[in-house]
Formats: structure tokens, C-alpha cells, sequence
């Protein structure tokens, strides 16, 4: 439905998008993420025919962009990243006048402006004028022309920014519902959305795709090797060669000591749950004591760094907080 292909485009000196090449298709949503700046606008302006690319091409729902921009607009709906919306216009008017634009036959026109009210939320605001509207209202009025003729694809430009919570998780359940039939391609900059609502993630960076695939592709790409914290009490003169010495255990580093509690950071060649277990038996059979031990786990923020800056997130997610106890205890 969407093919990509070497696309490229510069305002003046800035490469905005560069050789930028994606497939996508019906029954997808695809998220579109990347730092600000990296190009997800200008692509999805170029895919709705709203700019043109200095090289490259791209069809959508089989139509290039370049030769057939108004088939193209036909199959897409478009929710732009700051929407072009008439503020002296009522909300309705402002629906039946893209009703007209899309050429909704005028038999139909009426109920699809009550759908996308209802899919929307706007029955509280129809009337009102567009310039009266909060920053969110907008967004869905922005949202329901994007919808009005029924297209068989969607490219929303950050569809959730500016909404309150109750409408944000409306609005990623709609692109769900719309993904079943429809292909979706969206940006956002909120990474629980994408691992919430994709069946892709494209991820750009300075203008060039980065990472393409599903979540559990990409965290395999980055999954090199496993980190464990490791805290306990003693000395690091007397835990860290003890360390080394361990099965599987390929870095040991060590991040602090504090009142006489040290802790480190574990690189190691083996799955998660297996190293930390030989780690807690390790502490086991030298009785130490172990104040806490977790294995960081690869999420979505993680995969975000490693591939638009090279580095990792530090944060752990996944954590065994283990109660202070004398190891010899055990016994
Ligand atoms: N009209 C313009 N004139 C000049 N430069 C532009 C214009 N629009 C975008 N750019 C530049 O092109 C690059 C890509 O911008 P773009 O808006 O596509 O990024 P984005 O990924 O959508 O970012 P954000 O997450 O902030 O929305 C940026 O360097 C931006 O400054
Ligand atoms: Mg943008």
C-alpha cells in the first residue's frame, strides 16, 4: 500500500530526509518515531503530497505521489501535524466542507460527519467555532476530517499530542481498531503508545531509517549481550575476582561503594533469568550478603537510544530487590 524508495529532500543546506526506503501494508500500524528533527514530517508530507521530494519515489495505495497527487489524497486521510483548521468556521461546517472537499456523494455526507463526531468526541463542542476550541479539541476535529472518507489508509502526523489521557487511550483503541483493516502510519513521540498500538516500528533518525521491524526484532538487534545489577555487602577487594571467575560472566564493573555496600554492573554471555541465578548461588556458596541483584531488560526506550544515539538506557525495569540477609542464614 505504501512503497518508499530512495526518498530524498533538503530545505536549502538541511538534508531532511535522506534515502529514506520503507514498505508498508494494508492491516499494519506502523509507528514512526525519532528524535525532533529527524525527518517523520517531511516524509509523511511527502507521502500525502504536500511536498515534493528532490529524489526518490513513493506510490501510495498505488498511486506515485508525484504523478497521480490527487488518487493519492483520495486513499489517504491526513492528520497533519499542526492542522489546518478555519477557526471562524463552526465544527460541523467545517466537517461538510471537507466532506465536499474529499466528495463524499451528498447522500452519505451526514452520516459521516455523525460518525467521526462519534468516533471523535465532539458531540459536547458541534457548537462551537473552531477558534473557540481547546489545543485538544482541535486535535480531534483535526482527526475526524483525517477520517471523513473512510480511507483505506492513515498517516497521522502525532494524532495523541495535546490530548488528556482518557482521549489519548481512545484515540490509540481507534488506531487498533483502524489497523485491523486500514494501514496506519503514525508518529509520536510517546514510546509506550508505539509498543502499545504498532505491529511496526520505523525509526528514523537524521533524515535515515534506522531501525525497521517488529519490537522483538529490534530488541534482538540490540541484545548483544546482558546486563545485571549487582549489589552486596563487602568488599570489592574480596567480591570482584570471585566475580570474574564466574561461568558466563564476561564484565564485571564496579559502579560504587557506599557504607560498605558494593555495587556493580555485570556484562555477561548468558539469558538474563540463568545469570542471575549463578549470581545468586554465588552469593549463596560465598555468604555474601546480597542487598540486590536485577537484570536490565531491553524496552522500547532502550532500542530509542541505541539507535539515535549509540547509547544505553540505564534504567532497570526489571528488578529482584532481595531483603537484606546474612547468606549464612541459609544454611
Ligand atoms: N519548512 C522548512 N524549512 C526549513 N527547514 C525545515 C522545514 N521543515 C523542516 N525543516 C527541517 O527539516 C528537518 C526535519 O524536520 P521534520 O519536521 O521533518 O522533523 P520531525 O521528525 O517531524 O521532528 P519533530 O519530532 O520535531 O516533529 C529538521 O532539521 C527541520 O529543521
Ligand atoms: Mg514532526
Amino acid at each position: 500500500m505504501i512503497e518508499v524508495r530512495e526518498l530524498t529532500k533538503s530545505y536549502g543546506p538541511t538534508l531532511a530526509v535522506d534515502r529514506v526506503s520503507f514498505d508498508a501494508k494494508a492491516g499494519e500500524v506502523v509507528g514512526f518515531i525519532g528524535p525532533n528533527g529527524a525527518g517523520k514530517t517531511t516524509t509523511m508530507r511527502i507521502l500525502t503530497c504536500y511536498l515534493t521530494a528532490d529524489a526518490g519515489n513513493a506510490t501510495v495505495a498505488g498511486y506515485d505521489v508525484l504523478e497521480n497527487p490527487i488518487d493519492v489524497r483520495k486513499n489517504v486521510g491526513y492528520l497533519p501535524e499542526s492542522a489546518p483548521l478555519y477557526a471562524d468556521m463552526g465544527v460541523v461546517e467545517y466537517l461538510k466542507f471537507m466532506a465536499e472537499v474529499r466528495d463524499i456523494p451528498k447522500s452519505q455526507r451526514k452520516e459521516r460527519i455523525n460518525k467521526v463526531i462519534d468516533i471523535c468526541g465532539l458531540e459536547g463542542v458541534i457548537q462551537k467555532d473552531i477558534g473557540e476550541l481547546s489545543k485538544g479539541y482541535r486535535q480531534r476535529v483535526g482527526l475526524a476530517q483525517s477520517l471523513i472518507h473512510d480511507p483505506p489508509i492513515l498517516i497521522l502526523d502525532e494524532p495523541t499530542s495535546g490530548l488528556d489521557p482518557t482521549q489519548t487511550i481512545e484515540i490509540r483503541n481507534l488506531i487498533i481498531e483502524m489497523g485491523k483493516e486500514k494501514l496506519v502510519l503514525f508518529s509520536t513521540h510517546i514510546l509506550p503508545e508505539v509498543a502499545a498500538t504498532c505491529s511496526r516500528i520505523l525509526m528514523i533518525n537524521q533524515g535515515k531509517i534506522v531501525a525497521n521491524g517488529t519490537l522483538e526484532d529490534l530488541i534482538e538487534q540490540v541484545r548483544s549481550e546482558e546486563k545485571i545489577h549487582l549489589t552486596i555487602r563487602g568488599t570489592e577487594e574480596e567480591i570482584t575476582p570471585q566475580l570474574r571467575e564466574l561461568d558466563g560472566v564476561t564484565g564485571v564493573s564496579h559502579v560504587k561503594t557506599d557504607n560498605g555496600v558494593v555495587s556493580y554492573e555485570i556484562t555477561t554471555s548468558q539469558e538474563g533469568y540463568d545469570a542471575s541465578s549463578k549470581l545468586f548461588h554465588a552469593a549463596q556458596q560465598n555468604r555474601w550478603d546480597l542487598v540486590e541483584l536485577h537484570h536490565e531488560t531491553i524496552d522500547l526506550e532502550n532500542i530509542f537510544l541505541h539507535f539515535t544515539t549509540g547509547i544505553s538506557s540505564d534504567t532497570p525495569s526489571n528488578s529482584i530487590i532481595i531483603e537484606e540477609k546474612d547468606a549464612s542464614e541459609e544454611e
